[in-house]
């Protein structure tokens, strides 16, 4: 029974790991993002590892008359679907269900996972015991890590022999995706934002103390090649054309926030004002209503969600530029 204790204590770990791993890698569109999902697939394959351990405790446990075992099964449902997802993800044998993507499944299965994850340690404690820590299961766990980093190195060696396109993905586990053709740019939102239609004969950006019209910003001619890296799980590369935030904005203040018509926002450090573009144009063509027309935000190494889309306001305050969720909630 104690091989029990210890397996799911060590499910706990990989989880919370898993979890934390794959945000961390949202957080970057740069270097750290691959080190972090090196530490998340290896979290990853370590819980298939367990799986034949686990499941002789989850078949104990669903053939007891006991409160709340369908509860636990749904958790081990979606912890399933999570980990196919994404795996179909990695290898990209399958990325799209219709119009959702194999990364959205994997997150969105991941965070629904949570409460029950935490509704099922809570209601299923495990104690640990000083036993626990003996030199035999450090060895133990020591397998199961060794084995989960085996596996993932072969499941990264077979994607490449086998041809699957996971082998094309970048650092972040992203596909490309019509790279300088602006028609082929999918059109994605964080989560709840609707496109909204906006008429430019109306529609003023306030930035640096003044409004701009659309005419005044399309005179503007900044070019920057740039990556979207899509946390859906896609990235393209286009030439946006508008006007650097520098020239809008007056010198001083900590952060700048870029604020949308529908209420989104997201805070940067002020010393980025020279490197992000308010873009009118991508592709040398006007934005789409989709992709944020009149205007979005281009912030290279950083990803999606922080492109915002829409912009109707650019503030700059006193306020650090971490002052703000980590990710957005809306
Ligand atoms: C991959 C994650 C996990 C899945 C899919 C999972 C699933 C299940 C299922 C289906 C059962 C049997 C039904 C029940 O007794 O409610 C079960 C039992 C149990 N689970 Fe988990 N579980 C996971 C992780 C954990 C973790 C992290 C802990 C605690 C740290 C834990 C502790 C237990 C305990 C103590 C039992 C009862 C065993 C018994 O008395 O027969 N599980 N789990
Ligand atoms: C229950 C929690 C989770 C588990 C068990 C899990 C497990 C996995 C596994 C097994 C893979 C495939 C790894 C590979 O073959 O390279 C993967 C990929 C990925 N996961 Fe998760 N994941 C979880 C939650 C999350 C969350 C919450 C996020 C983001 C917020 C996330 C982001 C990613 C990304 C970006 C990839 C693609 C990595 C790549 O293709 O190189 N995961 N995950």
């Amino acid at each position: 029974m104690r091989l029990g204790a210890r397996t799911n204590l060590a499910l706990l770990a990989l989880l919370a790991g898993a979890f934390l791993t794959g945000w961390l890698a949202f957080a970057f569109a740069t270097a750290p993002a691959r080190w972090s999902l090196v530490v998340h697939a290896l979290s990853g394959f370590a819980i298939l590892a367990l799986v034949p351990w686990k499941s002789i405790i989850a078949r104990r446990g669903l053939g007891r008359p006991r409160s709340g075992r369908w509860v636990s099964a749904l958790f081990g449902v979606l912890v399933l679907v999570s980990l196919l997802a994404g795996l179909l993800h990695s290898t990209g044998l399958l990325l799209w269900w219709g119009p959702i993507t194999a990364m959205e499944v994997h997150v969105g299965a991941a965070i629904a996972a949570v409460p029950l994850a935490i509704w099922h340690v809570l209601r299923r404690p495990v104690r640990l015991r000083p036993t626990d820590l003996s030199r035999r299961t450090f060895l133990r766990g020591g397998a199961v890590l060794a084995g989960a980093a085996a596996a993932y190195a072969g499941s990264e060696v077979a994607v490449r022999a086998a041809g699957l396109v996971g082998g094309t993905r970048r650092f972040t586990g992203s596909y490309e995706v019509g790279s300088f053709q602006p028609d082929l740019l999918p059109a994605t939102s964080w989560m709840f934002d609707a496109v909204p239609q906006i008429d430019t004969g109306e529609w003023t950006l306030h930035a640096g103390g003044r409004t701009w019209s659309y005419e005044e910003l399309l005179a503007f001619d900044d070019r920057l090649t740039a990556t979207l890296d899509c946390t859906g799980g896609f990235y393209s590369t286009q030439e946006w054309t508008g006007v650097r935030l520098s020239r809008l904005l007056d010198s001083g203040g900590s952060s700048i926030r870029v604020v949308s018509s529908t209420g989104y926002d997201r805070r940067f450090p002020a010393s980025e004002a020279d490197s992000l573009l308010l873009a009118t144009q991508v592709g040398g063509r006007q934005l789409d209503p989709g992709h944020g027309y009149p205007v979005r935000l281009v912030a290279a190494n950083r990803r999606g969600f922080w492109w915002v889309k829409w912009v109707n306001a650019i503030e700059v305050d006193d306020l650090p530029h971490w002052w703000q969720s980590p990710f957005p909630l809306q």
